[in-house]
């Protein structure tokens, strides 16, 4: 944990949220987590999160959130991340319950009392319930990092990655609110790879958080794409995206949201603004070494005790 702006991270645990987390107890002044149905139902996330911050010894509420996107019927991805969310097995039981604050509640809350910096890493459902619940929002955060959408490929579809899928009249919500956001899409994580030798590595550290998250990880790699590249860490990207903004190259750009159809979830980017489009800042390159090497000191040491 560290100084700086306030941070929650907002995720759907979710193997590479895991790894994310740790990033954020390692590199964040981190004050909430909240969690969101997305890779599997809520109540896996929201568990989830609070076994990854146990493991991590790192002392932050978690505030359970939606359970349903805005308006499409919930998709889950537990063929990549397994049915409980982290790979195979069931998740043991975390000591802590989640606080009884909704989500949304919360983040309007946190927001109020000072500067504030979200970090999203699944379906974008409760920043999008929070702007309802405070059309103000976008003035009281000073900026969003999410992972999300794609200016190449889907992963869901051709068109669509799975944030972007799961919940794509979510991202028309916060888009449209004005929150200034930074989209690290696919075209940006498939550049952050971790491969077996990762969890050689991270069996080899034997520490209480590399341990389990080398089956993580190699649960992720079993099940994740089979193209011999590894499998990109996609939440981490967004992450460090904040923490390090020297290891990633962006450009502004314009995007219109597909909410339905064969298109469903593309965040098309258009060269020009017109009707519909919504103005933000896109994440292109990443020093991938640099970043890959910053997430594997967090997932063996987040609380830099070493
Ligand atoms: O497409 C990748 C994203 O979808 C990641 O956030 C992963 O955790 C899943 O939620
Ligand atoms: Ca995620």
């Amino acid at each position: 944990m560290t100084s700086g702006p306030r941070v929650i991270l907002d995720c759907d645990p979710g193997i590479d949220d895991a790894f994310a987390i740790f990033c954020a107890v390692r590199f964040c002044n981190l004050v909430a987590v909240t969690s969101v149905s997305g890779n599997v139902p809520i109540t896996h996330t929201t568990t989830n999160a609070l076994h990854v911050l146990e493991l991590a010894e790192a002392s932050v509420p978690v505030f359970r959130g939606a359970a349903a996107p805005l308006v499409v019927e919930p998709f889950f991805a537990d063929r990549i991340h397994g049915e409980a969310g982290l790979g195979a097995g069931a998740t043991p039981p975390p000591q802590a319950d989640a606080e009884p604050e909704p989500a949304a509640s919360a983040i309007c809350r946190l927001a109020a009392e000072g500067p504030l910096v979200i970090v999203a890493i699944g379906p974008l459902t409760n920043i999008a319930e929070a702007v309802q619940l405070d059309p103000e929002l976008a003035s009281r955060v000073d900026h969003l990092y999410w992972m999300g959408g794609s200016t190449t490929v889907g992963n869901v579809t051709e068109h669509a990655e799975f944030n972007a899928w799961a919940d794509p009249h979510s991202i028309e919500v916060v888009m449209a609110s004005g929150t200034p956001i930074t989209m690290f899409g696919l075209n940006l994580t498939h550049q952050v790879r971790l491969q077996g030798t990762h969890v050689d590595r991270l069996r080899t550290a034997a520490t209480q958080t590399s341990t389990p998250a080398a089956e993580f990880l190699a649960f992720y790699e079993s099940h994740g794409s089979r193209d011999g590249r590894g499998q990109p860490m996609h939440d981490p990207c967004a992450v460090l995206g904040f923490t390090h903004p020297e290891l990633f190259e962006t450009e502004p750009g314009n995007t219109l949201v597909h909410l339905s159809g064969d298109t469903r979830g593309m965040t098309e980017m258009t060269d020009s603004p017109h009707a519909g489009t919504h103005r933000i800042t896109v994440a292109t390159k990443a020093a991938a070494d640099d970043v890959i090497e910053l997430i594997m000191t967090a997932v063996i040491d987040p609380q830099a005790r070493s």
